[in-house]
């Protein structure tokens, strides 16, 4: 027997207990007399206490002991006399009597603790000792809690669970696929799912109704903190519903989860629309923890000399409290440069700064008088202490700047409250994307989401700036800045669906060549149908207050796609590349 207890269980009431534990050793220590052992397993650590007097070689045999040897150890339970207030089991202690080393360790590279000393480049390779680490087992639990509670909620609404195929044909989600090579079907390739998008909707032609998978999804594009190129959907999909019926479905799920896994309760979601979100926020994704909404500045600031902002499309700014004391100089320089990074782009900021002593200082006071400004201030709602930031140029970009600000500025002044989670619904977004340098249409979504319903003649009959303004029956579950989940109504009209593909730039022969199969399933019966799908490593993050994904998934990818455990991707011997038929013989570029 292994153990009668894990590391994690015991506490005062099991004093005199004959117990046996086993687990990793986190650190030992000699105090000449005594040595102290702690011994970690998933639950929690306990110490061990071998004492020289009493048994000199089983002591010996502990002060050998490195740090993850993997070790059994019986003995009895007895109350400690400097207690651990910080750990559960912190009030009793081991004292061993028989000591088993099950398996000895090299030393890690890096320390198992809470803060790692290893780079999260070696933390990687060695992932399997990091996930001994405490905060990254945790994430794993959470996550694995966080499947199994998805699964009740979706059970309980008569979701059905069905596996798609991961060796399909490209799914158009608009990043690149991941592509296999047929041994059988020389010089043809399978595409790995972008998203179960097609298949989810042919399980509604097949009746269903409801079906809901936790799916790994790979999509071949440039990685971020956000961003793996194999992640997992909470992928859904309803026939015979309303969009609302939808969003109150997968609110009902969201406020699930928060409820099961932190305790939370959510108030119901507002619904914003995409434009509003743009004009407000400057971002289809708001943070709406903080203030700080955008001002409209155009109708004020117009007309007074200033070519500028005269001739600029869009003049659009914030308010930033009780800050133009904390704000030097050199510090608004620093902003400016700032938003003047490539990353950003603005060409330059304008600022206001409204002085505790009433002197105005800003970047516009060869075109603008101190009347001026505090009249301005007075009729925007700043007052002594703030400060006005604002830019200006063309609309969409001069918002999509003017966010990156409303976000930095909300971090650097501290706006954003620890536990504080607030979720809404976009919606109406646009159908189609023009992009200037391909002078064709994208889809916003996808090439299946549906039109509003009342846009559906413009959209059969309109000309082309008509296509720029149609909406979509669309909508993204963001909570704090994050887009968590994205669905949409889906066309199941095969007439409708051609006019997108033709107006996406596909000819009836390559709408026919990809998409076919789903073309032809819309002539028998298609029903009305919509669906949705959460990024579900993003909702790990987010609920635990974290940017980054890569914690919250057991073997992650690094910024370069590469698994830097099994270090893959790697090459594949001369034999299989011929029977795959790939030329043996070919060098990228740069080797
Ligand atoms: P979409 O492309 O919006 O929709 O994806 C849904 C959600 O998946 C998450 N996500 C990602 N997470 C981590 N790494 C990535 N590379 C990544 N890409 C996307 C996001 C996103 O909101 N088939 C449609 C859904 C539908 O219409 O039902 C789809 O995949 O959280």
């Amino acid at each position: 027997m292994y153990r009668t207890h894990n590391c994690g269980d015991l506490r005062i009431s099991d004093v005199g207990q004959q117990v046996i534990l086993s687990g990793w050793v986190q650190i030992s220590r000699d105090l000449g007399g005594l040595t102290f052992v702690d011994l970690r397993d998933r639950y929690g650590i306990t110490q061990l206490v071998f004492n020289m007097d009493e048994n000199q070689s089983l002591c010996e045999l502990a002060r050998k002991l490195g740090r993850e040897f993997v070790i059994k150890a019986s003995g009895k339970v007895r109350e400690r006399s400097s207690k651990n207030p910080n750990r559960p089991t912190g009030d009793i202690e081991i004292e061993v009597s028989q000591l088993d080393v099950l398996n000895e360790s090299k030393t890690p590279p890096f320390t198992i603790e809470d803060d790692s000393d290893g780079g999260d480049e070696l933390r990687m390779q060695y992932r399997y000792l990091d996930l001994r680490r405490t905060p990254l087992q945790q994430n794993i639990l959470f996550r694995s809690k966080l499947a199994i509670e998805t699964r009740k909620y979706l059970d309980g609404q008569s979701f059905v669970e069905v596996e798609t195929p991961v060796l399909i044909k490209s799914t158009p989600e608009g990043a690149r696929d991941f592509v296999v090579p047929s041994r059988m079907n020389p010089g043809q390739f399978y595409a790995l799912p972008q998203s179960p998008q097609t298949f989810k909707q042919i399980l509604m032609v097949g009746g269903f109704d409801r079906y809901f998978q936790i799916v790994k999804c790979f999509r071949d594009e440039d990685l971020r903190a956000d961003r793996q190129p194999e992640f997992t959907q909470i992928d859904c999909e309803m026939a015979f519903v309303t969009r609302d019926q939808i969003l109150d479905t997968f609110e009902g799920l969201t406020k699930h989860l928060f409820k099961e896994l932190k305790s939370v309760s959510l108030s119901d979601f507002p619904k914003m629309s995409y434009d509003e979100a743009m004009r407000r926020y400057g971002s289809d994704k708001p943070d709406l923890r903080f203030g700080m909404e955008f001002i409209d500045f155009a109708e004020s600031m117009k007309g007074q000399g200033f070519g500028v902002f005269d001739n600029a499309e869009t003049i659009v700014g914030i308010v930033a409290n009780d800050i133009a004391e904390s704000y030097s100089n050199k510090d608004l320089k620093n902003l400016t440069e700032w938003m003047q990074r490539p990353q950003i782009g603005a060409k330059g900021l304008v600022y206001i700064k409204y002085n505790q002593d009433g002197t105005i200082k800003s970047t516009i006071g060869k075109f603008y008088d101190d009347e001026f400004l505090l009249k301005l201030a007075e009729k925007h709602g700043a007052k002594k202490g703030d400060i006005i930031f604002m830019l200006s140029g063309e609309d969409e970009k001069t918002r999509k700047q003017l966010n990156e600000l409303r976000l930095e500025m909300g971090q650097r002044m501290g706006l954003i409250k620890e536990g504080d989670f607030k979720p809404l619904w976009v919606i109406d977004f646009p159908l189609l994307e023009w992009d200037e340098d391909s002078e064709r249409f994208h889809a916003m979504h996808h090439p299946f989401t549906s039109p509003k319903k009342e846009e559906i003649s413009r959209m059969m009959n309109g000309d082309h700036a008509t296509m720029k303004s149609l909406k979509a029956d669309a909508y993204d579950l963001v909570i704090n800045g994050v887009e968590i989940g994205g669905g949409s109504i889906r066309i199941h009209d095969r007439e409708l669906q051609s006019k997108n593909f033709d107006l996406l730039g596909f000819t009836k022969e390559e709408a026919e060549a990809q998409f076919g199969f789903l073309l032809g399933a819309f002539e028998y019966g298609a029903p009305p149908h919509g669906g949705i799908a959460f990024g579900f490593d993003r909702l790990c993050a987010v609920l635990n207050g974290k940017n980054s994904i890569r914690d919250f998934i057991a073997f992650p990818k690094n910024n370069q796609g590469r698994d830097m455990m099994i270090d893959a991707p790697s090459k594949i011997d001369n034999i299989q590349m011929e029977e795959l038929f790939l030329d043996s013989t070919f060098k990228p570029a740069d080797s």
